[in-house]
């Protein structure tokens, strides 16, 4: 069973793929930086439990919409018995940036890769499930910090940025794609993919002394270390209860409860958007 964890090069990302390593899977370590994605797979490999584990690395900035459709072919391609997806990558911009296609950073690499990474490999992680007798997961990183709704007329930062703002919509964005994505599964929405084949979970992973934390709030979580443990035992509890809580977002490792009706018709609206903006339309 292969797991890809996307932003595996730091923080919880890294920790997250030496865990899955210790647990015994191959695991697909990726970031945007060939070096740091050349030393993330040494350390992940130190904690495999055999050899014969594939520890790989995948190099792709995500914030290219390109680099996303090159990783999902990189992965299909050489791993295509993947079951498990981590979109774990994330950004938190001090100041405006815009990507080479003018996607302000944060959406692009928060919201729009992760998006475009589940749709284009659902079909591999569905056929999986099927060819195994074994679901296959999908775990996108969100936080307590997402806004409380999605911001329609600002989510590209056409009116103003703002470091916080911006993320803040991110994680909203993530929160209502995957429970977008468990609603259209569950009523047999997508042709090729269902409930029977997917689990699908959202998380807010802990705060956490990370680069991004310390970019952005300062140093008021807990260090990475005790983090791993924190977001494994969430990991494995949703790998265990996961037909229970399949579509739950979780915070503390504890499925929280799902939101209004307005939230349903701005995730379907989100759904629409991210389909028109990164081309990718799941099937
Ligand atoms: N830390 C917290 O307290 C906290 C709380 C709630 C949610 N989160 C979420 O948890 C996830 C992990 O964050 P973290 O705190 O572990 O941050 P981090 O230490 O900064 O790690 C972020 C990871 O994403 C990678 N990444 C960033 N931009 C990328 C791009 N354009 N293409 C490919 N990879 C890219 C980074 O690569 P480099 O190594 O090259 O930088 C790194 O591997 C994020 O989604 C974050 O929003 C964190």
């Amino acid at each position: 069973m292969t797991a890809l964890v996307t932003g595996a090069t730091d923080g919880i990302g890294l920790h997250t793929a030496r865990r899955l390593a210790a647990s015994g899977r191959d695991v697909l370590v990726h970031g945007r930086d060939r070096e740091r994605v050349r030393s993330a797979v040494e350390a992940v490999r130190k904690h495999a439990r055999s050899e014969k584990q594939v520890i790989e690395g995948l190099t792709r900035d995500l914030s290219s919409l390109e680099d996303v459709r090159a990783l999902a072919r990189d992965v299909v391609d050489g791993r295509g018995d993947v079951s498990m997806l981590f979109n774990n990558a994330g950004v938190y911009s001090t100041k405006e940036t815009r990507c080479a296609n003018g996607h302000e950073m944060t959406f692009a690499v928060n919201v729009l890769a992760p998006f475009a990474l589940c749709g284009l490999l659902l079909p591999t992680l569905a056929a999986n499930a099927r060819r195994t007798g074994t679901k296959s997961s999908v775990l996108n990183v969100a936080s307590i910090s997402a806004a409380p709704a999605i911001d329609f007329d600002n989510l590209r930062c056409e009116k103003m940025f703002s470091p916080h703002g911006s993320y803040a919509q991110s994680k909203a964005c993530m929160k209502a794609f995957s429970y977008e994505l468990y609603d259209r599964l569950a009523r047999g929405a997508l042709s090729g993919a269902s409930v029977e084949d997917l689990n699908v979970f959202s998380c807010d992973p802990g705060t956490v002394n990370t680069k991004m934390l310390l970019a952005g709030w300062g140093r008021c979580g807990i260090e990475t270390y005790e983090a791993n443990d924190e977001f494994t035992i969430m990991v494995d509890d949703i790998e265990r209860n996961g037909a229970k809580h399949n579509g739950a977002y979780f915070v503390n490792a504890a499925p929280q409860p799902r939101r209004s009706e307005a939230g349903d018709v701005d995730q379907a609206k989100l759904w629409r958007l991210l389909e028109q903006e990164t081309g990718v339309v799941y099937a």
